[in-house]
């Protein structure tokens, strides 16, 4: 399949942006680029930090099989209220740790925080789940990383 037929939900991660005291950058910006790539973005929305709501969607979302990828941003660094991995990894079926590690890896050589993002990428029956950083910076650099590969990826998932 090529891009085009290929489903993403956008989930910004953002205690501020879902108390609308935050104007949200980096959920755009996703959909911008990738349906610039033609991927067809099915939903964006923000929710608060913490574990139950980003897990009760990503579960939602993979169960009713609305979407073939979803991309998070935010909630990946070192403050409490950063537990996007943890939310991910409970709705998790299977790991897909090299996506992470690849863009940890590509990261390193723009900028050493790169080391700081948790993020993890996992498998959820057929969609696969990505956690991207929460600046918009970061968001570029990361989607220009992976997208040439997923859809070979996603074309095997889904
Ligand atoms: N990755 C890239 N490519 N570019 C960046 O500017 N910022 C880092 C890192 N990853 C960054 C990056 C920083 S400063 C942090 S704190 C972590 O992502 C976590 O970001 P988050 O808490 O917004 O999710």
């Amino acid at each position: 399949r090529r891009n085009m037929a290929y489903r993403i939900a956008v989930i910004t991660l953002s205690d501020k942006g879902a108390a609308g005291e935050r104007r949200d950058e980096s959920g755009p910006l996703i959909r911008r680029i990738t349906e610039e790539q033609g991927f067809e973005v099915v939903s964006a929305e923000i929710l608060p930090d913490g574990i139950e709501p980003l897990k009760g969607r990503l579960i939602e979302i993979c169960d009713q099989y609305t979407a073939d990828l979803i991309l998070t941003t935010g909630g990946t660094g070192f403050s409490e209220r950063d537990l996007t991995p943890e939310a991910t990894l409970e709705a998790a079926e299977r790991l897909a740790p090299g996506i992470s590690e690849a863009m940890r890896l590509e990261s390193l050589k723009i900028t050493k925080r790169a080391m700081l993002s948790r993020g993890v990428s996992v498998i959820r029956k057929r969609t696969l789940i990505i956690n991207l950083p929460g600046s918009p910076k970061a968001v570029k650099e990361n989607l220009e990383c992976i997208l040439p590969t997923l859809s070979h990826g996603l074309g095997i998932l889904c």
